[in-house]
């Protein structure tokens, strides 16, 4: 059997690590292949080599562009690779412009798609993301749930029971594998002169907070309310909107380029909490017992809110301070237990695989 692996952006690259490493354990006969949707170093190949992974075997060289150009270019880049490789599968993880694509290059050639991370929904169907996320569930083969949730919501769409897979989420995978690292190796919180829970983390590079001016300047007057030091790896897609802008930084930021994943990993363990509209930052946080509050109306990680791990509060700076000043009671991760990676692939090499509810346990 035959495993093609495709990848795009930052978060696509840290969750299939753990799908790459087992394919190697396990010398499968499998390829990575790269969008290139994300290709600056610090989005892209500083997480290639912190993770240990191999060079993908085709880069398609996307870049950046509007959504029908990004998703229409990897579509067409992606059919002759897929023609001449003949994988038996194609497995793409997430909700991005690559994932959507590549699902639908594999579908149309009827080579066998795994969805991991399926059934995630936020019910906003403003997001890019959530379009993304409902095609690439239809046209797979394997939707690999994370939760009972998303198996819940695919089913409710229609999608055969014998077709969806709880398997837990690779997130965990990675941060347990890489957390040892993380803390021997990054110095970032020395440089960046952070002190252990005497700071804040910060993370905003949604496209509805981000692309239009007043949303990121209501964002940034955010920040200046956040009671103490707050620190911001900024995405370029934000960074972009500030300079074009001259949105100016309030004094309490500490901000840096994008960091690497040990650096990273380092900031969340160590924060007093974090405020973010990324998905993956939401589930780290969870995973690792560091309060979220979550600058967004909607989440497709509900499970963080329902252990009280993360609560919601669009960019309004009163829900946010209340927010960060909760009483916090320990809750237990719901994402998994670092054996996704092992169960997707146990699934993907057995065809006669059980129906959902004999996965996971
Ligand atoms: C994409 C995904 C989003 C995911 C995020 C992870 C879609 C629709 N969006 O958003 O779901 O949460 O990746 O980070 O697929 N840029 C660079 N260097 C790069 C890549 C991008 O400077 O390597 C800048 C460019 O100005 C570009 C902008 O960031 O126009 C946005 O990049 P894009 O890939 O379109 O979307 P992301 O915001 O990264
Ligand atoms: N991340 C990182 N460096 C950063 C910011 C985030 O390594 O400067 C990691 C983070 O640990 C998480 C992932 O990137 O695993 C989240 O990516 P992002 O927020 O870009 O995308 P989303 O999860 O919202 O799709």
């Amino acid at each position: 059997m035959k495993i093609a692996i495709l990848v795009g952006t930052r978060p696509e690259i840290i969750k299939m690590a753990p799908v790459i490493r087992e394919c190697q354990k396990r010398k499968l006969d499998y390829l990575i292949i790269h969008s290139k949707q994300h290709y600056s170093e610090k989005l892209d190949g500083i997480f290639f080599s912190e993770l240990d992974l191999p060079p993908p075997k085709y880069n398609l060289n996307v870049g950046s562009g509007g959504h029908a150009n990004q998703t229409g270019r990897i579509l067409i880049a992606l059919e002759p690779i897929l023609m001449s490789e003949k994988p038996d599968v194609l497995l793409v993880q997430g909700d991005t412009n690559t994932v959507v694509a590549g699902a639908l290059a594999a579908n149309k050639l009827h080579i066998k798609v795994g969805h991991v991370e399926a059934g995630l929904r936020s019910f906003d169907q403003t997001m890019p993301e959530e379009s993304n996320r409902i095609i690439a569930d239809h046209i797979s083969d394997y939707r690999f749930a994370v939760t009972d949730l998303q198996v819940d919501y695919l089913k409710k769409e229609g999608i055969p029971e014998s077709k969806i897979f709880k398997v837990g989420n690779t997130i965990v995978d990675a941060l347990l594998s890489h957390r040892g690292r993380a803390e021997k190796t990054s110095q970032i919180l020395s440089a960046l002169k952070l002190q252990t829970k005497g700071y804040y983390l910060f993370t905003s590079h949604r496209a509805a907070n981000v692309d239009d001016p007043d949303a990121l300047k209501e964002i940034i007057q955010l920040i200046a309310k956040i009671p103490g030091q707050v620190c911001w790896p900024i995405h370029y897609r934000t960074q972009k909107v500030l300079k074009e802008n001259k949105i100016d930084l309030p004094g309490n930021l500490t901000w840096t380029d994008p960091v690497g994943y040990s650096d990273f990993l380092n900031m969340l363990s160590n924060c007093a909490a974090v405020i973010t509209d990324s998905g993956g930052v939401q589930e780290e946080a969870c995973i690792l017992g560091v309060p979220c509050v979550t600058i967004r109306d909607s989440t497709e990680r509900p499970e963080t809110v329902a252990v009280g791990a993360n609560v919601l509060v669009h960019r309004n700076a009163e829900a946010m301070v209340a927010a960060l000043n909760r009483p916090i009671t320990p809750w237990t991760n719901p994402f998994g237990d670092g054996h996704t990676a092992e169960r997707i692939l146990n699934i993907v090499m057995d065809q006669s695989v059980q129906p959902v509810a004999q996965t996971q346990d």
